[in-house]
């Protein structure tokens, strides 16, 4: 496999960037590709199957482009999609999940919520990362909360309105961490963190898929070569104002912690 070649990065719509932007940061060298499949978002309140078949739809168009690597940069649609995928494909693919077992290692007393969409709480392999890691953990469905991230309404009295009444049967518990295990969470992270008690850490998973990335690219010599320049090109299966959106939040990700 040739290592100049792009690194294919999806999501549901505008979650995965905060993903890329910690990739790009890492790897300047590498070319990448991000695919926004905003026609379809959201994919949490879908079926297994429904997710299962759009996520290969979104593969289809990325491995069409000669990718060397993919990064599921969707929690929902690694629990429905990976194993199928790495099974059709022979590049390295790379997953997403709530980063609960980093939670769970860092803080053994105190309450641990883990956000997400209903679809990732419901996936067999979440359901094994909860039984191994769950045992002071509450996992917090949040359907229609990406929507507010896709509609950029970053902050408004709605989405606060939205996440108190999330938090409301916490209030008084003593919390440890929470888990921001849906990629669009991190575009309200300050949203989440006003409606919790201060310095309440909010953990997600970025940092780690990152750090996976560049391991098995390591792994199948598929760094970029010394010196080539990096790229990055965002599509998206939405209207050229979507794509353009893509552009816009893509800045705003590279600000984040
Ligand atoms: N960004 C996605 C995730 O990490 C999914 C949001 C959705 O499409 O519902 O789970």
């Amino acid at each position: 496999m040739d290592s100049s070649r792009a690194i294919g990065f999806f999501d549901s719509g505008l979650g995965g960037l905060s993903v890329l932007a910690s990739a790009a940061r890492r790897l300047p060298h590498e070319r990448f590709i991000y695919l926004g499949d905003s026609a379809n978002a959201p994919y949490g309140t879908k079926s297994d199957s429904e997710v299962l078949a759009l996520s290969s739809r979104a593969v289809e168009q990325l491995a069409a482009r000669g990718i060397k690597a993919l990064v599921i940069a969707c929690n929902t649609a690694t629990g429905a999609a990976v194993e199928s995928l790495r099974a059709h494909y022979h590049f390295p693919i790379i997953g997403l999940e709530p980063a609960l077992k980093l939670a769970a290692d860092r803080y053994q007393e105190g309450l641990i919520l883990v956000m997400a969409t209903p679809l990732t709480l419901q996936s067999a392999k979440y359901q094994l990362l909860y039984e191994q890691y769950g045992r002071n953990a509450v996992s917090l469905p949040c359907p229609g909360l990406m929507d507010f991230v896709e509609r950029e309404e970053l902050s408004s009295p709605r989405l606060d309105s939205y996440l108190k009444e999330m938090f409301a049967p916490y209030r008084g518990s003593r919390l440890a961490a929470v888990v921001l295990g849906c990629t669009h969470y991190l575009f309200i992270r300050e949203a989440i963190g006003k409606q919790l008690p201060p310095a309440t850490p909010l953990i997600d998973s970025n940092e780690g898929v990152t750090r996976h990335l560049v391991r098995r690219l390591e792994e199948n010599c598929l760094l970029a070569p010394e010196g080539q320049a990096g790229s990055i090109e965002l599509f998206s299966t939405g209207d050229a104002e979507k794509t353009r959106q893509l552009q816009r939040m893509f800045r705003l990700a590279q600000q984040l912690p």
